[in-house]
């Protein structure tokens, strides 16, 4: 008789290795869905350097008190329609310190308790977020495993993680889609797999202007995503097709407008306005569009998803917002 096995951790780097194993979702273990989002206000939010090829034409254009409305107006949007929303004070001098989807990947174990894996940021302004949050974590009873660092290595092989800006989970499943290329490295997920024993998923990030895996892909339900071919290898592309009911493709221009920096609770897509036939695309397939306006984040490389990240609220301690 065949037993059939929950595939475990292991790295999938493409199709025929997730067909040699015989891969099925229905297999991967369930994962109980984060029930609200923390984001951290842009207080000291600023273009002051370029991490990113938008960045270039944001240097020192941010204008802040449309920031803090833009902000503001996600932050409503998402409550508005059910999503509690928690704040984490910014910090002066930490000027990406808004885009709270970087700083942690947001796990919980098959027990059921929740934890964080820091991340280990590639550029060296960004580092002293990371604290930060692992502190207000730490004060919510997240357990903290960490990555192996050593932050004054100048080695070749140096591991880089970027949090959620890279590491997306497929929904209501521990499973887990890891991009690389640009910030975060291959090797951190040869760690990451020992730490949080899921199987990962990996794509190569291959072109600059999609940074991050969050600029061009976008999960909208475990059977549904939406995504930028271009941003990703053949080998991606495969992956995505394979591992997805429903893929829907959006445009260069649509991707460079963010839409794929969306983030969806139950039937609703927030993302930035503007992308069209993105919309048409959410819209036939049943979902809610919510559009808000991050133009000021744009400058920076960032919209929805790099502005909010998925947490386990009952996880508050008494006496915290
Ligand atoms: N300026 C930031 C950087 O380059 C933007 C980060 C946006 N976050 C994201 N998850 N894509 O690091």
């Amino acid at each position: 008789m065949t037993t059939v096995k929950d595939p475990g951790k292991r790295l999938i780097p493409d199709r025929k290795d997730l067909l040699e194993r015989n891969f099925s979702l229905d297999l991967v273990a369930a994962r109980p869905m984060p029930d609200a989002v923390l984001m951290c206000p842009p207080e000291y939010f600023d273009v002051v350097d370029i991490k990113n090829v938008f960045m270039k034409d944001g240097l020192s254009k941010v204008d802040r008190d449309l920031a803090a409305r833009q902000w503001q107006s996600l932050k409503e949007a998402l409550e508005n329609n059910g999503v509690p929303v928690k704040t984490l004070p910014a910090a002066a001098g930490l000027e990406d310190m808004v885009f709270a989807a970087n700083q942690a990947l947001v796990g919980i174990s098959r027990e059921g308790e929740p934890y964080i894996v820091p991340g280990i940021m590639r550029h060296t302004s960004r580092q002293n977020e990371v604290p930060h949050y692992i502190d207000w974590f730490r004060s919510k009873g997240y357990r903290v495993l960490s990555l192996p660092d050593d932050l004054t290595s100048n080695s070749k092989d140096k591991i880089y993680f970027e949090g959620h800006g890279d590491a997306i989970w497929h929904p209501e499943k521990l499973l887990l889609w890891g991009g690389y290329g640009h910030r975060t490295t291959y090797s951190a997920y040869n760690h990451l797999i020992d730490i949080i024993e899921v199987p990962i998923l990996l794509l190569e990030l291959t072109d600059s202007t999609f940074y991050h895996l969050d600029t061009a892909f976008c999960p909208l339900d475990h059977q549904t995503v939406l995504y930028y071919p271009g941003a990703f290898s053949k080998d991606g592309i495969e992956l995505i097709e394979t591992v997805f009911e429903s893929t829907i493709a959006v445009s260069r221009e649509d991707a460079f407008n963010f839409a794929c920096n969306a983030i969806v609770s139950g039937n609703n897509v927030f993302l930035e306005r503007g992308s069209v036939a993105t919309c048409e695309a959410l819209l036939d397939y049943g979902f809610n569009i919510v559009e808000v306006e991050t133009s000021e984040f744009r400058k920076s490389g960032g919209s929805v998803f790099c502005m909010t990240l998925d947490i386990y609220k009952d996880q508050s301690s008494p006496g915290t917002k």
